[in-house]
């Protein structure tokens, strides 16, 4: 870790900011051990220049396995990984530069990719970036870590490798251009939270990029994909639409890779979108969206409702205006307060 890189990272549960404590090793710029504290207490191994930010401390069984699934498969993992792509005819290189190209970066930009594992997309990301730019990798593993910042030693780009979970990210909230994930949200212990925290971390006008597995509906009960879900069950996993960010703004959607995976892309905003809910909305029931919204009363009898209907005609008023009226000077009559 760079030395001033600790003031960049922030504790992944209060968001307080970090200092470093304790057994700083430095060669150079580079703390290669020592202790990143919060306020609260939280303390954060570092280790061989590599930043331990994971949190929870006590990972849920779910992100223990697929951990352990990982850290298993570190060595296999680039040599099998190709077949991804060539059982459908697809080109790697060809898909994941599209899927960077989504990022909408430029040189200079920060970004971030968690689950970043081997590097097979930051490699590219990084050369998007150029000398100006940042790179901060993260996985869970510490093995994929290790191959991914040997895979990008030598790049132009500054890279800030860290250990940290998907869904509990280090950073103050507009950190970061854009932030790419690619492969493992699907069993990510908490997919609603690792949405909204790359939302979070992004800047407003930052594009967020996030692709996994998902076998299509409609190939769901072909031959095509009962044979693929069955020997990858990864396949099985629903498409994640509902657990987007309310700040997901241009979402667009993609089938790749054989069409059985989804990327999703969004640029992001503030809150929920902005709309005029209070224009009055003309013709016959009138009213606004939030007056539609907010000011329901109880129904009344069909035959009051006719009446309603017959007297708001004569008014010419819409059915919002001459409610409105109605039940006001109702109101203050029977509340006592006369004109
Ligand atoms: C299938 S690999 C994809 C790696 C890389 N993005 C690629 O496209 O080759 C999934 C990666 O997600 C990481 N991962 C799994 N759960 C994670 C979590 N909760 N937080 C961060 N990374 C996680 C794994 O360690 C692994 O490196």
């Amino acid at each position: 870790m760079r030395r001033g890189e600790e003031s960049f990272y922030v504790d992944p549960l209060t968001l307080e900011p970090l200092t470093l404590a304790e057994e700083e090793i430095r060669e150079g710029n580079e703390v290669v051990s020592g202790v990143l504290a919060s306020p609260s207490g939280h303390r954060f191994a570092i280790r061989q220049g590599v930043p331990d930010l994971v949190y929870p401390f006590e990972l849920p069984a779910i992100d223990r396995q697929a951990l352990q699934q990982y850290e298993e498969r570190a060595d296999a993992y680039d040599r099998y990984l190709p077949l991804t792509f060539s059982t459908y005819g697809e080109d790697e290189q060809t898909v994941r530069n599209a899927m960077v190209d989504k990022l909408e970066l430029r040189p200079g930009a920060i970004v971030l990719e968690t689950g970043a594992g081997t590097g097979r997309d930051s490699e590219i990301i990084a050369r998007r970036l150029g000398a100006e730019g940042r790179l901060y990798i993260q996985d869970l593993a510490p093995s994929f870590l290790a191959k991914n910042i040997e895979r990008l030693r030598g790049v132009a780009t500054r890279v800030e490798p860290a250990l940290a979970n998907g869904y509990y990210l280090p950073f103050a909230e507009n950190s970061f251009d854009a932030c790419f994930h690619f492969g493992g949200i699907n069993a990510f212990g908490d997919i609603r939270r690792a949405f909204a925290e790359m939302a979070r971390v992004t800047k407003p006008g930052g594009k967020v990029v996030v692709g996994d597995e998902s076998m299509p509906p409609w190939l769901r009960d072909t031959e095509f994909g009962r044979i693929l879900m069955n020997s990858n069950p990864e396949f099985v996993y629903p498409l994640p639409l509902e657990k987007l960010p309310v700040e997901a703004r241009k979402t667009r959607l993609e089938w790749i890779i054989g069409g059985v995976f989804y990327v999703i892309d969004f640029v992001v905003g503030v809150g929920e979108p902005p709309a005029d809910l209070d224009f009055p909305i003309p013709g016959m029931r009138g009213g606004t969206h939030r007056t539609r919204y907010y000011g329901q009363l109880e129904g009344v009898t069909p035959e009051a409702k006719r009446l309603a209907a017959a007297a708001r005609a004569a008014t010419g008023k819409s059915m919002h205006q001459w409610l409105d009226d109605v039940v006001r000077e109702a109101a203050r009559r029977d509340l006592g307060h006369g004109d």
